[in-house]
């Protein structure tokens, strides 16, 4: 069973899985496999353009009996048998986005991104098994805790009910 652990850049999808990986779970970085699917390059978007149905069909061939979290912004376009999108409030995202030493152009259009509901969005075109956490406020124990249950326990999907939009019209 694949399950897509999901978001926009510094949500915390990297330190959660790891996280997840301490408790015994498999995890795939995507990160790590990324650079064999690249065909070019966004200058102006200052990101790697990956051929994404060759990705799909190398996670399509990866036959996994046990649970295999795959991690990474692009994972929910995957053939997954479930995504977790962990989200963050645009606020507390641009904080988590200048510890990473991101340049000020970039965290704003991913924080924007992270208001319009991108993710969501994109998921949404492939899957409905999907489930939102929401980060802010919580720790990055809290937070793997919450995808433990979701993984073990697979309550209905959960995704429609983060806003924020507020912030969006106040700010952008
Ligand atoms: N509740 C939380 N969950 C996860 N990370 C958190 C949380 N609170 C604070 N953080 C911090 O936010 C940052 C998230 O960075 P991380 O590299 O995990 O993001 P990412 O989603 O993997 O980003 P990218 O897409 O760029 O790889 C880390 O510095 C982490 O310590
Ligand atoms: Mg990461």
């Amino acid at each position: 069973m694949k399950i897509a652990l999901t978001g926009t850049p510094g949500v915390g999808k990297s330190e959660v899985a790891k996280r997840l990986e301490e408790m015994g779970y498999n995890v795939l970085r995507l990160e790590e496999i990324v650079d064999r699917f690249v065909i070019g390059y966004d200058d102006e978007r200052e990101s790697k353009i990956v051929d994404e149905e060759a990705m799909d069909e190398y996670i399509r061939g990866i036959k996994e009996k046990d649970i295999l979290i795959i991690e990474g912004h692009l994972s929910h376009l995957l053939s997954v048998d479930g995504v977790i999108i962990l989200r963050c409030h645009p606020k507390e995202l641009i904080k988590r986005l200048r510890t990473k030493k991101w340049n000020e152009k970039k965290i704003k259009e991913n924080v924007e991104a992270e208001a319009l509901d991108i993710i969501l969005e994109r998921a949404l075109e492939k899957h409905r098994k999907i489930w939102e956490i929401e980060t802010t406020g919580k720790n990055v124990d809290e937070v793997a805790e919450e995808v433990r249950k979701i993984i073990e326990k697979r309550p209905p999907p959960n995704y429609g009910n983060i806003d924020y939009s507020e912030w969006l019209m106040e700010n952008a």
